[in-house]
């Protein structure tokens, strides 16, 4: 019985995935994949394997799949967007593959909040703002723990992250500056990072909602709320100070 590999194959640009997930998908034998945000330069690396979409699919369809191939010995990759640890159900097919035997890897990929950081062309954590960033998501039919509240979460003043959420961003502002956000903390909304079609929006609590909706943005976007989006100020880090000794280097002082 061979493994099954939970594979993540980055935001959207083919050239995202990793060496190894890129291998993987070629090897293959059996590919179930998330079809609504995996691009087609990526799913056309499967020269050999056969192809099904997860998205037209429920849980125990995909389990079939994924346990009757991997019991045949084939090479059985289910594909997720992004990485397959953030928003991915991979969980729940891992602990049922368990109970028949059958062993999970799972290969990292670069997930959305860092292409859309990388599209902001920033730092998420900066000295002086903010060492910690929290990622949510906003709560709509799947429920959020209570202590998990928008609300909650805003008083650590934290670069505050959103997963599925864009078009809740009504919700998401008005609870951010209930919880101690000021009005005018920056926001930003990028949308399809990293893919052609990317957009980025930038805004504050107030206004963010508006330039969102008139983009008509509804989906495919992450959220990050916080000052590191445009910093009035911010210090400069310890580790590259000339006054700093540190394990590799000692200070430069003269
Ligand atoms: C089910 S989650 C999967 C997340 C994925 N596992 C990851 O690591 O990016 C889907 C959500 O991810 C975000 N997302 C996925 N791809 C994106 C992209 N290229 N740009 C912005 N957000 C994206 C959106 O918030 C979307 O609603």
């Amino acid at each position: 019985m061979s493994d099954v590999f939970f594979v993540g194959c980055g935001p959207g640009d083919p050239d995202l995935i990793t060496i190894k997930a890129k291998k993987l998908i070629q090897k293959a034998d059996v590919v179930v994949y998330s079809g609504s945000l995996i691009p087609e330069p990526i799913i056309k690396l499967c020269k050999k394997g056969k192809l099904y979409d997860a998205a037209k699919l429920v849980r125990e369809e995909i389990f079939d799949l994924l346990y009757k191939n991997a019991k045949k010995d084939k090479l059985v990759v289910r594909l997720h967007d992004g990485d397959p640890a953030i928003y991915g159900a991979i969980r729940e097919q891992i602990d049922n593959l368990e109970k028949k035997g059958i062993k999970s890897t799972v290969v990292p990929g670069v997930t959305s909040f860092l292409a859309s950081a990388a599209a902001l062309g920033t730092q998420l954590t900066l000295p002086g703002v903010t060492q910690t960033m929290i990622i949510t998501r906003a709560e709509a039919r799947t429920k959020v723990p209570k202590r998990e509240q928008i609300s909650e979460l805003a008083k650590h003043q934290a670069t505050l992250i959103f997963y599925l959420s864009v078009h809740l961003l009504n919700k998401i502002s008005k609870e951010a500056i209930e919880g101690g956000y000021k009005k005018t903390t920056p926001v930003a909304v990028v949308y399809r990072a990293s893919r052609k079609d990317q957009k980025i929006i930038i805004g504050n609590l107030s206004d963010i909602a508006g330039k969102v909706k008139a983009e008509k943005i509804t989906m495919t976007a992450i959220v990050i709320i916080g000052d590191v989006i445009k910093p009035k100020s911010y210090e400069y880090s310890k580790l590259y100070d000339k006054t700093f000794t540190h394990g590799f280097r000692k200070a430069k002082t003269k």
